[in-house]
């Protein structure tokens, strides 16, 4: 396995891989967890050469608490990666490396990203589809994979590379959770012993509540302070802070 810190070494690498090579791509911000390692082994699967990118991406923050709070685990995700053959972990080493323009160019979606995280993140979805265009072009892959808790982010991803006939199919990979039904994020780490407890309602709440407005009604009671939550297509989609730990999650109606 090799890890590559620079784009110009990568590039240099990316141009010996032969054309014919099936690429499996898995664009990650570190702190990895099962449900990284759930889309690691289907990349494993399908693919001649496993990319896994780490890069915790500033411009997707839109507070700069969160960002410098964001975990970060470099020697366990690499050892993660090496127990599951990962092929190239590719971990540009500083903001410039991956924006030499210094973010003057970028990637927006006018109203899916407005919606949702959109409305409580402002250019959340701008720093994601820009960050991933670039890494899809770099990494040119034949397949990328996403996991479906970050849904909207998944729905405004293939709405990309739709719009902009990228040549890469994307594959959704289902929500991986606790025993408990918390879904796995990265940022679960930050809650203490109380909040992970608490955690455990902000599924179910969403699953059993008869209407959006009942779960939120739950959810204040039991101490969460709602983003929001919304039935959407054949999903209900929710976002919520608990002790100043964001957590998203959607569930199939
Ligand atoms: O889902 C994530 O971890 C990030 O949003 C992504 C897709 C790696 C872009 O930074």
């Amino acid at each position: 396995m090799r890890v590559v810190r620079t784009i110009a070494e990568w590039r240099s690498l990316r141009a010996q891989f032969g054309a014919s090579a099936c690429v499996g791509f898995v664009p990650t911000m570190g702190a990895l967890h099962a449900g990284h390692e759930s889309l690691i082994e289907s990349a494993r699967r399908e693919s001649d050469i496993v990319v896994l990118s780490i890069f915790v991406n500033p411009t997707q923050f839109n507070n700069p608490e969160d960002l410098e709070k964001y975990p970060v685990t470099t020697e366990q995700d690499i050892a993660l990666a090496r127990k599951h053959s990962v092929d190239y972990v590719l971990m540009p080493e500083s903001m410039t490396e991956l924006y030499p323009d210094g973010y003057r160019y970028k990637v927006s979606e006018i109203e899916f990203s407005q919606e949702l995280c959109g409305a409580h993140r402002p250019g959340h979805f701008d720093g994601v589809l820009t960050v991933v265009m670039k890494l899809f072009n770099l990494v040119r892959p034949t397949r990328a994979y996403f996991g479906e808790k970050d849904f909207q982010q998944l729905e405004l991803i293939r709405g990309m590379v739709n719009s902009f006939f990228m040549d890469v199919k994307i594959v959704a990979c289902p929500t991986v959770r606790e025993a408990d039904g918390l879904a796995l994020s990265s940022r679960n780490v930050r809650l203490n012993e109380n909040a992970r407890k608490k955690s455990q309602s902000f599924p179910l709440a969403l699953m059993s509540a008869p209407t959006v407005e009942a779960a939120r009604a739950k959810l204040e009671e039991l101490g969460f302070a709602v983003d929001y939550v919304v039935d959407k297509g054949n999903r209900r989609f929710g976002a919520v802070s608990v002790d100043g730990v964001r957590l998203i999650d959607n569930v199939e109606r």
